[in-house]
């Protein structure tokens, strides 16, 4: 009689630890599938208007963003340069991880300088896009970090 409410006693044990558990994966469930749909579509309100989605992020990129870098960008790296895409040049997104910062403070200015020094990383682009040479510039350090700013922005959304 005794080993039978031991058993009894058990058993219900197990159906309350298996109902807690389940509780708290389907909390977990939820909690986790309404982070990801808030992710995805976020409302607010700026300057009194309500606004949806991209244009958040669009207003987060535009109040993070280097206006100088992109300034720089826009009038001397355009023209080749794209973040994301291969225009004449490579697409520059994630460069700042890519290369150590004295080595592109040394290549924007004067590339040719880098690639006749022999430095094979130099060297194996340029061959890799046609040996197209990339204009020399006169940027200051402080000018430069602007551009690397902007790109590094642009390269995280
Ligand atoms: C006339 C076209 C041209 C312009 C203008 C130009 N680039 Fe380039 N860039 C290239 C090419 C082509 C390469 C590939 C290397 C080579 O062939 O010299 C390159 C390579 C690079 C690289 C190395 C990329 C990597 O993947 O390691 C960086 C960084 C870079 N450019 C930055 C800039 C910046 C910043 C500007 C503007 C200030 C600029 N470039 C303007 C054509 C250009």
């Amino acid at each position: 009689m005794k080993r039978k409410y031991q058993l009894i006693l058990i058993f219900k044990m197990i159906t309350l630890i298996s109902a807690f558990a389940i509780m708290v994966s389907l909390f977990a469930f939820y909690s986790i599938k309404e982070k990801k749909q808030s992710e995805q579509f976020v409302c607010g309100v700026v300057d009194e208007r309500p606004i949806c989605g991209n244009a958040i992020r669009q207003m987060k990129i535009s109040l993070i963003i280097n206006k100088t870098g992109q300034r720089l960008f826009q009038d001397s790296c355009r023209a080749c340069h794209s973040i994301h895409d291969v225009v004449v040049g490579p697409a520059l997104k994630d460069v700042v991880k890519r290369r150590p910062k004295k080595w592109l403070y040394k290549f924007i200015n004067n590339s040719s300088a880098v690639i006749k020094s022999g430095d094979p990383y130099a060297v194996e682009l340029f061959n890799k896009f046609g040996k197209a040479e990339m204009k020399n510039f006169n940027f200051t350090k402080a000018e430069i970090d602007s551009i690397l700013d902007y790109i590094k922005v642009e390269s995280d959304y």
